[in-house]
């Protein structure tokens, strides 16, 4: 199974590794970044998260020789509660590397790709019980033209919705996609790519639990901890950025000949996102539409 770590080096560098520091990343997926956390800590801890069962079996066989390490099966919108209960309050460094990996994505019973017909499923974690057919197949009509508009940008989300309920229910992806595709005929691209994406972002609720988890990193961070966020997409992308923005942004007035701006409590370390390198693409051509943000705690 292949699994390319996206903006490997990148990340550890923002993440400013302190050997003895406690480190969590919140996507451990094929542990790429995981490793590279552990080979950089002496007495340090790092603690892995995933929802994914596939993940962290596979994860755990690459980590097999450390020690320092513990993976927790969880969402990371619990990262605050699931550190308390291992008796952490504070951490100095968060990494999110998200969405999902190439094995989900290629995995062709876990529904997420529109080129292959399986059933409708899209769950990062297995023992959820929302499924796409759920959301297909029970939501509204205006509701799931909300979903394919708002996360998925996709310009029919009407008619698409539309002849969603009239066809239902539906059962398998290819079901969906022959829907898409009598919507979208003229589309360059594939008429089901904005469709896919907005349902796997609703099934997993995937920009709401990217809120929690940034809010409650403001909390964890330790003075001088760091916060290392890889998005895929610009509706990710957008709300790391405005939250960065938020958070070491001063209220004070901007006249104020104030030289220390004291009531923030993020510094932004990338002014702009950092991209892959031309090498790095051409490597990996799913690290295209990847962007690293980083900020530090003041
Ligand atoms: C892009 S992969 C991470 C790859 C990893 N950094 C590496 O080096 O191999 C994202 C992983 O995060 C997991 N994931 C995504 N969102 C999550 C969430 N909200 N909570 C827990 N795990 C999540 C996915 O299941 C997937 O395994």
């Amino acid at each position: 199974m292949k699994h390319e770590t996206v903006l490997k080096e990148e990340a550890i560098q923002y993440l400013n590794i302190k050997e003895n520091g406690i480190y969590v990343d919140g996507t451990l997926g094929g542990a790429g970044h995981s490793k590279l956390i552990l080979e950089h800590l002496k007495d340090g801890f790092l603690y892995a998260f995933d929802q994914d069962d596939f993940a962290i079996s596979f994860a755990k066989d690459v980590l097999k020789g450390f020690k320092n390490y513990k993976i927790i099966k969880s969402n990371f919108r619990f990262l605050k509660e699931k550190l308390k209960e291992e008796g952490i309050e504070k951490i100095d460094g968060l990494l999110l590397d998200l969405g999902l990996s190439s094995f989900q994505i290629d995995d062709e019973t876990r529904g997420f790709t529109y080129l292959k017909d399986t059933s409708l499923d899209m769950r990062m974690d297995q023992d959820q019980s929302v499924t796409a057919e759920t959301i297909l197949n029970t939501y509204s009509m205006e509701e799931l033209a909300r979903i394919f508009f708002v996360y998925g940008e996709e310009r029919n989300s009407f008619k698409i919705a539309r002849r969603i309920v009239e066809k239902r229910p539906l059962k398998t992806t290819m079901e969906l996609v022959k829907i898409c595709d009598s919507v979208n005929y003229n589309e360059k691209g594939h008429s089901s790519k904005r469709v896919f994406q907005a349902l796997r972002i609703a099934v997993n609720e995937e920009l709401t639990v990217l809120e929690e988890v940034l809010a409650d990193a403001v909390d964890l961070l330790n003075p001088d901890g760091r916060l290392v966020v890889i998005t895929f997409h610009s509706l990710e992308d957008r709300i790391v950025k405005h939250f960065f923005k938020d958070e070491s942004t001063s209220n004070l007035p901007k006249n104020l000949p104030v030289i220390e701006l004291p009531d923030t409590k993020m510094e932004l370390i990338t002014r702009k996102p950092v991209y892959p390198t031309d090498e790095e693409y051409e490597r990996n051509p799913r690290s295209k539409s990847a962007k690293l943000r980083a900020a530090r705690k003041k």
